[in-house]
């Protein structure tokens, strides 16, 4: 019975371990990146990790390729394929797009298909879109 309670206690611990790993939210907050809001941060951590394998050189839905070097020309001031919005829109993240798409707001089906991304990553885009969405 001792054995049984000394193994359930590990796991338990363990578990807090693995659950904070590779996460960036409040309750592993040693993990938090802090984030300025530049492009180079949301090409390396949303464009690259999430999104080239169907907006990349090779592949570009909806006429949309986010790799790098490309990303910037084909966003800010670009008219969107899917709506009546531009896909940027430097400084107005409400009639941005990529916004609309990343929150699945009015309406929208969420970007990536899969589902919304971590919040973190939503708010470094929205970050980069609010403070002009220059090509830094
Ligand atoms: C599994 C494939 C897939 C992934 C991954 C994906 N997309 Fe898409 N995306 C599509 C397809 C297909 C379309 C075109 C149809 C549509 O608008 O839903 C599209 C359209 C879009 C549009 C609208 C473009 C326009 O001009 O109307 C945006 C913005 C967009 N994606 C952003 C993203 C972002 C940002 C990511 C990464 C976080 C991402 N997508 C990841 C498949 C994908």
């Amino acid at each position: 019975m001792r054995k049984y309670f000394t193994m359930l206690s590990l796991m338990f611990v363990m578990n807090i371990f693995l659950s904070c790993k590779g996460k960036i939210t409040d309750s592993c907050a040693t993990t938090e990146k802090v984030y300025t809001g530049t492009l180079s941060e949301v090409q390396s951590d949303v464009f690259n990790s999430f999104c080239i394998g169907c907006h990349g050189n090779i592949t570009s839905n909806g006429g949309l390729n986010l790799s790098a070097g490309k990303a910037y020309n084909n966003l800010v001031n670009i008219p969107s394929t899917g709506s009546t919005l531009l896909r940027v829109k430097p400084g107005d993240t409400i009639n941005s797009y990529l916004l609309r798409r990343l929150n699945a707001s009015a309406g929208e089906s969420p970007m990536p298909p899969s589902g919304k991304l971590n919040q973190s990553l939503i708010n470094l885009v929205e970050l980069w879109v609010s403070k002009g969405a220059q090509n830094n």
